[in-house]
């Protein structure tokens, strides 16, 4: 199966609301013929205004992440529902930068990812193994435990409507990309869980993308591969020019 090219950008704790805007604008401009998904990770505060913006544009906004409950005494917190109120389509969860920095747990990321699910907002799941499981060779374990943990209880029909994305933490804001060889190995390991789990029909419906220092130069040796159905980028999505190269990669 053919599945689209997908290509998200993650903001990360970039850009204020008048940047964001002017950002899509330009890049609204870049990209106007793509036959490709393009979407935008923006921070909280700019969801409805890059919602607005990316109107008449190939471009759809997201958040980078949500609360494990629907509402409650959590200040400072934001819930799937406003999210959704704000015009988001989908929500980063599971990012290495949130299981590093925030103590994000998989058995925390399934629920969030069964709330997002529920209020009808498209999680992309991340996951990555860290430069040491890479170099013991135990990635595919840590793989598998992300993989299993974090799609507790999740039906085949639900997981028909995720993304996957492979950050391997090594790659990510390194300059260190993963060669897409070692990218497409681990894709083809991921697609063949995703089959075990939930069946060769739903599975071939995920879109699993690569992430880690992807940039204009690496983007097209990356998408050539089998199991590589679009990318997360980081770094590289802040700019117009280099976001829209990789948008346009031939
Ligand atoms: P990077 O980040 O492209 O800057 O490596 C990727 C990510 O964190 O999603």
């Amino acid at each position: 199966m053919n599945r689209i090219p997908l290509i998200a950008g993650n903001w990360k704790m970039y850009k204020t609301t008048s940047e964001a805007q002017s950002f899509i604008s330009a890049l609204g401009k870049e990209i106007a013929t793509t036959s490709r998904l393009v979407c935008l990770a923006v921070p909280f505060t700019s969801i409805e205004a890059a919602v607005e913006a990316a109107t008449s544009t190939p471009m759809t906004i997201g958040a980078q992440n949500m609360h494990d409950q629907i509402e409650g005494a959590f200040t400072g917190e934001i819930s799937a529902r406003m999210l959704n109120g704000s015009g988001a389509s989908f929500v980063l969860l599971g990012h290495s930068e949130r299981r590093q920095y925030f103590g994000e747990s998989n058995a925390l990321i399934c629920r969030k990812l069964q709330l997002a699910l529920q209020e009808g907002i498209i999680p992309f799941l991340c996951i990555g193994e860290l430069l040491k499981d890479r170099e013991s060779g135990n990635y595919e374990k840590v793989l598998k435990s992300q993989l299993e943990e974090c799609l507790q209880g999740i039906s085949s029909a639900q997981a028909a409507q995720l993304v996957i994305a492979y950050e391997p933490v090594w790659a990510i804001g390194t300059g260190k990309t993963a060669t897409p060889e070692i990218a497409q190995a681990v894709h083809y390991y991921i697609r063949q869980w995703l089959e075990g789990r939930f069946g060769e029909g739903y599975a071939e419906k995920i879109s699993l993308l690569y992430g880690g220092s992807v940039k204009p130069d690496n983007i097209a040796s990356l998408m050539e591969q089998m199991d590589i159905d679009g990318v997360l980028v980081g770094g590289a999505s802040l700019d117009v020019k280099s976001f829209s190269k990789i948008v346009n990669y031939i």
